[in-house]
């Protein structure tokens, strides 16, 4: 199963890197507030690194698509993550559009690799329909999803103006879906490094 006998324990011990996708280019994006305290709450975990990737800023052209509009700061942010959380408003019962443009640029980057959703809405189902549409795009992608979701519901109650988290009961979801998300990751950082196909 091992590699070798002595398992690279420099390798297990770096941190995980987990970042978060804002998954929309909208002006005046409700997600963006998700996106922060996300990546907010995930810094102040122990021996994670994140950073806030927001799709809004990657130079990726509308007029091709796929692999051929790769972008390489993109590419190696995703190549050296072990998880991703993407953040994904609900836009006419579906996902947003341009996060599946920038997802469809990469694909080797995600494989074995883990993935946890955070569905936007205005509505009381919390991006949980444009969750469920999503679920087979990352399948597709190689990602492994986990069975925890984020559901930011009516979520022009849930900030204040100032952007801070006005309902203190997403906390103990948003604790379940990252611990979640980070025993993934580690499994799968380990089967990538010490578990070979066969
Ligand atoms: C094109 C479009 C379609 C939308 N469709 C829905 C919808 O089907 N259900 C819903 O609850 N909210 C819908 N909304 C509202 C968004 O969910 C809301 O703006 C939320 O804050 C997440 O998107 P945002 O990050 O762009 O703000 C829609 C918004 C836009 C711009």
């Amino acid at each position: 199963m091992t590699t070798s006998d002595s398992p690279d324990l420099s390798a297990e011990a770096l941190p995980l890197y987990i970042p978060v996708i804002l998954g929309t280019v909208r002006q005046g994006r409700m997600s963006q507030r998700a996106a922060q305290l996300l990546t907010a709450e995930l810094a102040r975990r122990p021996h994670v690194e994140t950073e806030l990737i927001d799709i809004a800023r990657l130079p990726l052209p509308t007029n091709d698509a796929g692999e051929a509009i790769k972008d390489p700061e993109f590419s190696a942010r995703i190549s050296r993550s072990d998880a991703l959380v993407i953040v994904s408003p609900e836009y006419n019962h579906g996902y947003s559009g341009m996060l599946k443009h920038v997802l469809d640029s990469c694909l080797k980057e995600y494989i074995h690799k883990a993935v946890g959703v955070a569905g936007v809405s205005a509505g009381v189902f919390g991006g949980a329909r444009g969750i469920q549409d999503l679920l087979p795009v990352l399948r597709e992608l190689g990602l492994v999803t986990i069975f925890w979701d984020v559901n930011f519901a009516n979520v022009n109650q849930l900030f204040s103006p100032d952007g801070t988290l006005s309902d203190e009961r997403m906390l103990p979801r948003i604790d379940q879906f990252l611990k979640e998300l980070i025993w993934m990751a580690k499994t799968l950082r380990h089967g990538r490094q010490h578990i070979t196909l066969q």
